[in-house]
């Protein structure tokens, strides 16, 4: 049993970590402990006892305190603030009591009560032991009869090992560039990373990491992320005192809750982990829980799609989506997804949205016919959506205005001509669900991309049965619901999920989709950034990655393949403008992912060399018994003459032989680890080299 309880507190156990923290002498939870595990209990060092310093600072800027409050003398950063019926903002939380549950997963809960008003919060913690991980998350219960006004909420707060100069890593970006890695010395004060737009957005990520001196193979490091795909935020705050801590949870950016009796908040999953092995070990620890335990289909391999959007964008019909599926088959792709454009009178992006059902002239006789015609060349059908969306031009919102998210006395501002229809609303989401349901029954479709194309903007609701500032909560709750119902009524289906490419990836969204749409920047010398910054917390097999005809002048087709190849491969170019000899080419690269992917998919992820910080860059996979394994090398641009740096492979069993495609002498995994080998190319090329081990 991985949680033990004992006088002075709680030690969370996983194979190879430890997560302590207990009560003070002053009855105070506070942390204890986050790090390698120790072999006995007795190791883990007591609860922090109060310091005093001097009248002008609480103890709470030496204490870490494992959930505080705003309250009392404290002006930390804090997890949770709220208002009572009587206008008093203080909370003042004390120990209540616990409770251990053994399964399926060991969960340990830590309730704590405000000392005099009806406010309980119970601290959750589940210890996913195989993966030295402990996902944490709070349940806030108004236990009187007056509503309370809950400011902020957080999920969790860890406080890292005495001391300062860590350094945080976050990712930043923009549509078309994203997951760009930032690592940044913490310093006195509050770092905030966070989003406010109703997705995550693709101008922060809820994942951070913390470390001292960690590289990708060595170190320390401390690793957080928010299962959530709203507004978040992020704070690392290096108090006065050298303590370090991070926390993360719902953004509290024009958030109030009203907590009302038998109505308790419950906050998204925050996971977090410990390894002494560097950047690298923390992503494999993430890949494995995701791939294992969020995805719907995590042990289904990916199939090799192919997307219209870059060929035909909103001008799809049978003959011309049929056209490109038959080159597709004959190319060996697996799935043929069609894109925006297929529905009532989505001609361009300023009509249509909310109307999902087929564009009598485009498909007169509905989608069955384009269908057939795909599955009986071998392939599966997929299908695009957007249904959080309304175009002002379309039935439903000349129906419903009132669904869409807006301030009465306020302009609607539209992006991309669209608003966004209010989630947290019942009657919107029991119209989608019936007008996606309505899709999915009537015909045979695998595969539904959801995409979510705009930010939210004067975030009002008139009828809001709270305060109306709940909206940016309850929308997303809305979406899960939808989402989950879509899920249970159609398991096969396989969603991924897309935001403007990257706008909405979290690990909340992969309860529902088993990709992610990374960016619509599909050129591939870009690509193979986003693609390092995605893999910091996703793996392989959920970043869906298309070849496409982007920077084709300059970037050669197999280059751009051999990038795509390195998550889960799709195609998006046009293929009617593709020759014999392109086809041939294109063909032959499916032929060697199909073999392969499995690697790819399923297998261990370690970049030998960071796109983001080398011209020269290498990411290798191998298979969980490491019997295999691949390596793709890149060039993009560097002046010759080059000194090729030596590649030290990764992930392979010591003792045992390999051979690596292109050199003839098998050698040990440790001799390819230890000594390495070179791999020379020239501007722009790449190479793919399979690793075997010798039977
Ligand atoms: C978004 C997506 C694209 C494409 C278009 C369709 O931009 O990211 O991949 O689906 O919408 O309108």
């Amino acid at each position: 049993m991985p949680i033990h309880a004992s006088p002075n507190g709680w030690v969370l156990e996983t194979r190879h970590t430890a997560y302590a923290f207990g009560l003070n002498q002053a009855g105070l939870l506070t942390h204890r402990y986050w790090g390698a595990r120790l072999p006995y209990l007795a190791d883990y060092p007591a609860p922090f006892d109060p310091v005093h310093w001097a009248s002008t600072d609480g103890f709470h800027h030496f204490v870490p305190e494992e959930y505080p409050a705003y309250g009392g003398v404290k002006y930390i950063d804090p997890c949770l603030k709220a208002t009572f019926a009587d206008e008093v903002r203080d909370v003042v939380l004390g120990y209540e009591d616990f409770s251990v549950k053994d399964s399926p997963t060991p969960e340990l809960a830590v309730r704590l009560r405000d000392s005099y008003y009806p406010l309980r919060v119970t601290l959750h913690y589940r210890v996913h032991e195989a993966y030295d991980l402990i996902e944490r998350w709070v349940t806030l219960e108004n236990l009187g009869a007056d509503p309370i006004l809950v400011e902020r909420v957080f999920s969790a707060k860890w406080t890292m090992p005495h001391g300062d100069g860590y350094s945080l890593t976050h990712m930043y970006g923009r549509w078309s560039d994203e997951f760009n890695l930032q690592r940044e010395t913490l310093t006195p004060g509050l770092k905030i990373i966070e989003s406010r737009r109703i997705i995550p957005s693709h101008r922060a990520v809820p994942w951070f990491s913390v470390d001292k001196n960690a590289d990708e193979d060595h170190g320390d490091v401390w690793f957080g992320t928010l299962a959530w795909s709203g507004n978040f935020k992020i704070t690392a705050e290096v108090t006065e005192f050298a303590s370090t801590r991070v926390s993360i949870g719902l953004n509290d950016w024009d958030f109030a809750w009203q907590l009302k009796p038998n109505e308790p908040l419950v906050t998204p999953p925050a996971f977090s982990g410990y390894t002494p092995h560097g950047f690298g070990a923390a992503s494999r620890i993430l890949h494995d829980y995701v791939r294992d335990e969020l995805l719907p289909h995590g042990r289904v391999l990916h199939k090799i799609l192919y997307n219209s959007w870059e060929a035909t964008l909103f001008n799809v019909d049978e003959t011309s989506q049929a056209h490109l599926a038959e080159i597709a088959a004959n190319m060996g792709v697996e799935l043929f997804v069609m894109d925006d454009g297929w529905f009532h009178n989505r001609n361009w992006d300023n009509a249509g949205l909310g109307d999902w059902f087929p564009d009598q002239v485009k498909f007169p006789h509905g989608l069955g016919g384009l269908i057939q015609r795909v599955n009986d060349l071998g392939m599966d059908f997929g299908l695009w959506v957007e249904p959080e969306m309304v175009n002002p031009d379309s039935d439903l919102y000349r129906a419903h205005p009132d669904w869409a998210i807006h301030f009465p006395t306020r302009a609607r501002t539209e992006s991309r001509n669209q608003l966004i229809l209010n989630m947290a609303r019942a009657d919107v989401q029991e119209y989608i669900i019936a007008a996606l349901d309505k899709i999915l029954s009537g015909n045979n479709i695998a595969f539904i991309k959801w995409d979510m194309n705009r930010p939210a903007s004067e975030p009002g609701w008139q009828d809001a049965p709270g305060d109306p500032r709940e909206l940016w909560v309850r929308y997303v709750y809305g979406l899960y619901r939808v989402w989950g119902e879509l899920r249970r009524r159609h398991p096969q289906v396989i969603w991924q999920s897309c935001s403007s490419g990257g706008g909405r990836p979290d690990f909340g969204i992969l309860q529902f989709a088993d990709q992610v749409w990374v960016s619509d920047n599909t050129e591939a010398t870009k690509r193979l950034s986003i693609q390092e910054g995605f893999s910091q917390f996703m793996p392989a097999i959920t970043m869906e990655a298309w070849v496409t005809d982007w920077g084709k002048e300059l970037v050669p087709l197999e280059f751009r393949f051999h990038v795509s190849m390195c998550g889960s491969l799709g195609v998006g170019g046009n293929l009617l403008e593709w020759d014999q000899a392109e086809r041939q080419l294109g063909s032959d690269c499916i032929q060697l992912y199909k073999a392969i992917r499995h690697i790819i998919q399923f297998g261990d992820q370690y970049r030998l060399l960071a796109p983001q910080k080398h011209a020269y860059s290498a990411v290798q996979y191998v298979s969980k018994d490491k019997g295999e394994s691949v390596l793709f090398v890149f060039r993009t641009h560097i002046p010759d003459p080059f000194n090729f740096p030596v590649l030290h492979l990764r992930g392979l069993e010591p003792g045992t032989l390999y051979t690596v495609e292109g050199f003839e002498q098998p050698r040990s995994g440790a001799a390819w680890m230890e000594a390495g080998l070179k791999v020379e190319l020239k501007n722009l090329q790449s190479k793919v080299l399979r690793i075997k081990q010798v039977s």
